[in-house]
């Protein structure tokens, strides 16, 4: 396992405000600087109706009121991968209060996968360029006085990062609360493994890290959660807690994905997402989504 690339410090705690999405179970943040203004978004969602092809800014909407509220400083929109069941917001929310989006570097391997499937033409760039900053592994950013640290953990996807600040680390589909488990690895480009070996790299955070999810779908029928510890992880998380082994998690994990459905907004959630958020459009600049047939 490599080596967490920097040192956590604890002492310093970002405020942090979750946002739910009763449509597709996903957690946006707002991460806001103690010591000034500043702020990011951490996985904005964009409404969409697939059935009528409607798209609405509903939730969007709320995150950008309640910045302005606050009177913060947008400086980053983070997304931690490319999302398959929502599509990001990231660019609807820049219009309105600016700031720079970002993503791992290795969103060019995810563009190259599904530049495929949706068999995309020259024209949709495979660079990551959509994007204003591709972060690589161990780099750093700033939120005002806030230094945020991007950490690969790929698995769930080729692209998928944990962002920490401080005290805190926004997993993405890396890790589900203890009593969720974990995201499945089997998306073209996905591997259970490699998605054992990243958590590892969470879990190598200090115990009181607070650990903030993308996702939860309240199993047993629970309230909604977000925010938990590595130390709990460690203790209870039902797929990779009490050290379980990486072989006994590639089984189970591999077992489970077998059974699941693909995401209702897969298709939509990729072309949008590749495209940092962007609806793709037809040669007559309209904005148009493609159904790859037996292509997932
Ligand atoms: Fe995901």
């Amino acid at each position: 396992m490599q080596p967490l690339p920097f040192t956590p410090d604890l002492s310093v705690q970002p405020d942090v405000e979750g946002f739910f999405d009763e449509a597709t179970n996903t957690i946006s943040y707002i991460v806001k600087d103690p010591n000034s203004d500043a702020c990011a978004i951490i996985d904005s969602v964009m409404d969409i109706d697939y059935a009528a092809g409607r798209i609405t800014y509903d939730h969007a909407d709320a995150l950008i009121a309640r910045v302005k509220e606050r009177g913060l400083r947008l400086e980053w929109l983070i997304e931690t991968h490319v999302h398959a069941d929502h599509l990001s917001a990231a660019p609807y929310i820049q219009q309105h209060l600016g700031g720079k989006i970002g993503i791992g570097s290795k969103i060019k391997v995810v563009q190259d996968t599904f530049g495929k499937i949706f068999n995309e033409g020259t024209e949709f760039q495979r660079d990551g360029s959509q994007f204003d900053r591709l972060f690589d592994d161990g780099d750093s950013y700033r939120i005002g006085s806030l230094t945020a640290h991007a950490l690969d953990t790929p698995g769930h996807t080729p692209a998928c990062m944990t962002h920490v600040v401080g005290d805190a680390a926004f997993v993405g589909d890396t890790l589900f609360m203890p009593d969720g488990g974990t995201a499945r690895a089997d998306f073209p480009g996905g591997d259970a493994g490699v998605l054992y070996d990243s958590i590892q790299r969470v879990l190598a955070l200090p115990d009181e890290t607070r650990l903030f999810m993308c996702h939860d779908y309240a199993p047993n029928g629970r309230d909604i959660q977000w925010e938990t510890t590595v130390g709990e992880e460690k203790a209870h998380n039902v797929h990779v807690g009490q050290g379980k082994s990486r072989e006994e998690f590639v089984r189970l994990r591999q077992e489970r994905d077998k059974t699941l459905a693909m995401p209702k907004l897969i298709i939509p959630s990729l072309q949008v997402n590749m495209r940092a958020g962007e609806v793709p459009t037809d040669n007559s600049g309209r904005p148009m989504l493609k159904v790859p047939i037996n292509g997932l």
